[in-house]
Formats: structure tokens, C-alpha cells, sequence
């Protein structure tokens, strides 16, 4: 299953594996380790053979990013499956990259007094990689070095989709006030999508952002799908609802969390170590399930408030988002 992307209406699978999260960390050492000059070029064979493994159980998308370190591994990882069959072109997959600013082991300023934005990062990126060009290129965040301009930087990434070096381009992370200032820059090539972190427990990432972007014609991606039953299975109220629609349709629960995010007419990125979980996950299109019952975990997930991923700018809506919900946990 795929969607069109706004704009160029390239086709992009509606699930995503990530080389984020758990791989980084693993690649790091640990969740607050910074980026090195080693652990950027290094490859981990274990995310190297789970990469191969996603696209051999038949996932088309996969999720890097800079920050995370895993370009190599998802480099190697796509040329490997790309040898090992023929059959199977570059076009047929896609690939999504992401723009951070790094500190503090690497600069950001370059030998030619410039600040290394967007477009010195992706020609880096591709060289480690081994590719031609990205599907999808995002600014990580709202987070820039300092000397460099949202508005720079998105002029940055047009540049990227001209030369063709990157096939769309979109923001992560981002609220509103900073989609308008990209969409500002040129109205010809405004972002075409969002990746945010989305799940019953956080519909909103920031105020009113869903509803933007269906206006705007922003295509989004949610990371974090399986939040309920992960970092939030100890506190949220929806594990007795997923247990019971999961015995009523008889697929696992994270499928049924799968299916609430497609349902919503978004991309879902996830991850998984497990060969088996990437297979189950992948069978999330083999079933149907009741409108009721997606609004239901809809309502149960909006009693609860979780934010997993604190993002520069964001925890600043917590209490707008907690009072239009009307929820009070912290
Ligand atoms: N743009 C951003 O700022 C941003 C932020 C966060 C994430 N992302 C992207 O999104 C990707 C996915 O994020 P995520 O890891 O938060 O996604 P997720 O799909 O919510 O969670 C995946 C995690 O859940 C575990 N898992 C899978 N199935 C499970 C099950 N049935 N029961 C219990 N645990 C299960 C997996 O571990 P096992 O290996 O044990 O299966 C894995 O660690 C990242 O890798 C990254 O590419 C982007």
C-alpha cells in the first residue's frame, strides 16, 4: 500500500522501518551519546542484516537520518538486497534521509567559512550510503547551527530537489508557526511532508498540526505508532481496550495500533529487531477493522497525555495540548 505525495505524486509505502530509536542508541552506546566521527561512517552488521531482513519480509520504506548515525548501514544494507536481486530496482524502494545541525564532536562550519546546512549534509549522506539520490529529505527539527536561518536552510533543500539529489522534500518535528515560515520561502515548493511522532496517546504533536497539514496539503508521517504498548504500557488506560480488540480480530495488539495510525491516512514508521514482528507488521493490510472500534481507542487514547520524544520547541504545547484534552496527567 502506498500514498501519493503532494506535489510530485511519487508513491510513498505506508510503512516505514526505522533506523532511528533503538538502532541508534545501540549504535551510539546509549540514548544520550553524541554523534562521533567514527560512529557516523562505522556499520553496525546487525542493522545491516535487519535492513536486509525489512526489505527481504518486504518493506519498501525505510527511515534514516543523520543524527542517528545509521546512513552506512542502511546504505550497505539497500545495495546488499539491491544485489542479491536483480529483479528489484532502486526506484522500487524509498528511502528517507533527514538534515540535522551536529555538535558537539563535529563542526558546523565548513573550510570555506560556510555553515553545513542541508545540501552539504545530503552530498555527505550519499556518499555514505552508495545512492544516487533520496526519496524524501527532512529537516530533522527547528533546530538549526547557529548561523544558519530556517529560511536558508529550506532554500537549502530546494536546491536538493532541483539538482534532483533529493525527489521530495518535508520538515519533522515542526509546529505550525515554523511550517508557515518554510511554506513563506517560495510557494512553489512549499514542504510536502511532516514526520511527527504520533500515537493514541499524543493525535496532536503540536496544536491544531493535523488539521494544517490536511489543509495545506501536507502528507504525515508517524513515528512512535506502538507507544501505547511500549514506553507507555505501564501508564496509559488503552492496554485492556488493545488486548480486547486484539482478541476480537485475532491479530497481535501492535497490529491494531498499526491500523489506528493508517486509518488516519498517514504514513507509519516503525521498527523492529524481530523478523517476526517486520512479517506481522507488514500483515497489517490483511485485515479490516470496525470504524467504532478505531474511534474507540480514538477516545480512550485522548484521556491520556504522552509525549515520548521532548523535541526542541514542542514540550512548550504540553499544557495547551493538556487543557484542550482536558486531560491532567503529567
Ligand atoms: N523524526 C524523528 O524525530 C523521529 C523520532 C523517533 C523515531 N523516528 C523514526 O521512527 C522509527 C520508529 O520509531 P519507534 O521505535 O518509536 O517506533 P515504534 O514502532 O512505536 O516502536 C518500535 C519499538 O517497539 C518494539 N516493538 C515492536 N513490536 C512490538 C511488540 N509487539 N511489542 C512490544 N514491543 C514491540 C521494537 O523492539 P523489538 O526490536 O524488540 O521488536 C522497537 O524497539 C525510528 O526508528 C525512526 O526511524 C523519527
Amino acid at each position: 500500500m502506498s500514498l501519493a505525495i503532494p506535489r510530485t505524486g511519487d508513491k510513498i509505502p505506508t510503512l516505514g522501518f526505522g533506523s532511528g530509536t533503538k538502532w541508534q542508541w545501540k549504535k551510539k552506546g546509549n540514548e544520550n551519546t553524541a554523534v562521533t566521527a567514527d560512529n557516523l561512517l562505522n556499520t553496525d552488521p546487525d542493522l545491516v542484516n535487519s535492513t536486509i531482513e525489512a526489505l527481504e519480509t518486504g518493506f519498501r520504506h525505510l527511515d534514516t537520518a543523520e543524527i542517528y548515525t545509521t546512513r552506512p548501514d542502511i546504505g550497505l544494507g539497500v545495495n546488499k538486497f539491491l544485489q542479491l536481486h536483480p529483479e528489484i530496482k532502486r526506484n522500487d524502494l524509498f528511502i528517507t534521509d533527514k538534515y540535522h545541525a551536529i555538535s558537539p564532536h563535529i563542526s558546523n562550519e565548513l573550510p570555506n567559512g560556510k555553515i553545513r546546512g542541508p545540501y552539504a549534509s545530503l552530498t555527505t549522506g550519499l556518499k555514505l550510503m552508495n545512492l544516487d539520490y533520496i526519496d524524501l529529505f527532512l529537516l530533522h527539527t527547528v533546530d538549526l547551527p547557529k548561523g544558519l536561518s530556517l529560511e536558508e536552510a529550506w532554500k537549502e533543500m530546494i536546491q536538493l530537489q532541483k539538482e534532483g539529489l533529493a525527489k521530495n522534500i518535508g520538515v519533522s518535528n515542526f509546529d505550525i508557526p515554523h511550517l508557515e515560515t518554510v511554506i513563506n520561502v517560495d510557494k512553489d515548493y512549499p514542504p510536502q511532508v511532516l514526520q511527527l511522532e504520533f500515537h493514541p496517546y499524543l493525535q496532536n504533536q503540536s496544536p491544531n498540526i493535523f488539521k494544517f497539514c490536511k489543509e495545506n496539503n501536507i502528507l504525515i508521517e508517524g513515528y512512535g505508532p506502538l507507544m501505547p504498548i511500549t514506553k507507555a504500557k505501564d501508564e496509559g488506560p488503552l492496554i485492556p481496550l488493545l488486548n480486547k480488540l486484539a482478541d476480537k480480530y485475532n491479530v497481535t495488539t501492535s497490529k491494531i495500533l498499526l491500523k489506528w495510525s493508517l486509518s488516519h491516512g498517514v504514513v507509519a514508521i516503525t521498527t523492529s529487531s524481530k523478523k517476526e514482528r517486520l512479517i506481522d507488521s507488514l500483515q497489517v493490510y490483511d485485515f479490516q477493522i470496525d470504524e467504532e472500534d478505531l474511534k474507540e481507542i480514538s477516545k480512550v487514547g485522548n484521556t491520556h497525555f504522552y509525549r515520548a520524544f521532548a523535541i526542541k520547541t514542542l514540550p512548550q504545547w504540553d499544557e495547551q495540548l493538556k487543557t484542550e484534552r482536558n486531560v491532567d496527567n503529567k
